[in-house]
């Protein structure tokens, strides 16, 4: 397995990795374009930091954050809201108001500032590919993140997960050194850990 920077090749891949491994979710809901356009976002900000895992010759994990999560919010709703929208339409007709709701929520506020971790790194996003879980590849795009976010002059991580019905992605946090920061309910009453690691 080689872990290496994404680039704009990748962006298909990555969001085919994506919808392989969140399914059911609502950012998956939007689609590949929608997901295509937000890993993009990580790419041509310079404080993101996104990796990927590739076996023989293919794209099975990545990892996707920022070193300066305000920054990169605030420019993201600044530079591709609209394009955003674009890409969510086909689930903006179907169901207008929660849609766009839910969509703010998820993408533009998701890890923006919470109290008490300024200066952190966020991972925003960690998958893996279903068939070829539990290989430690998540624990090495994880590793590799962290020793970016080092590299950066940053020297924790934080990042959000359900609570409920998720316990061996808690578990893998947990395994890897990250701790329970506080926890907090979001909308249609999912509870989240914020989990945090110092490195
Ligand atoms: C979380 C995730 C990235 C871990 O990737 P991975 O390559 O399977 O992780 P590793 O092999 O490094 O670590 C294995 C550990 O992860 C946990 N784990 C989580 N889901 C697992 C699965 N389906 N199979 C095996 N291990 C899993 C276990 O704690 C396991 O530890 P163990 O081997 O001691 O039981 C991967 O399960 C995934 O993509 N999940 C779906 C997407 C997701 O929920 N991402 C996190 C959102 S915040």
């Amino acid at each position: 397995m080689k872990l290496r920077f994404a680039d704009e090749r990748d962006i298909d891949a990555v969001a085919s990795v994506h919808l392989a491994a969140f399914p059911g979710f609502f950012l998956t809901s939007l689609g590949r374009k929608f997901l295509s356009e937000m890993y993009r976002g990580f790419l041509n900000h310079p404080s993101g930091i996104f990796l990927v895992a590739e076996g023989e010759g293919k794209v099975i994990g990545f990892a996707a954050g920022t070193s300066e999560p305000s920054s990169f919010f605030t420019e993201l709703r600044r530079k591709r809201f609209i394009s955003f929208l674009l890409c969510a339409f086909p689930a903006l007709l179907r169901n207008p108001s929660t849609v766009l709701q839910k969509l703010i929520k998820a993408v533009f506020y998701r890890g923006d500032k919470p109290a008490g971790l300024e200066g952190g790194a966020l991972l925003s996003s960690i998958g893996v590919r279903p068939d070829v879980l539990g290989k430690s590849i998540g624990q090495k795009l994880l590793n590799g993140f962290e020793r970016e976010v080092l590299l950066r002059g940053r020297d924790f991580v934080y990042l959000t997960t359900d609570k409920v019905g998720n316990d061996r992605v808690n578990a893998f946090y947990k395994k890897n050194g990250y701790f329970v920061e506080s926890s907090f309910s979001q909308h249609a009453g999912r509870t989240m850990l914020r989990y945090v690691k110092n490195i």
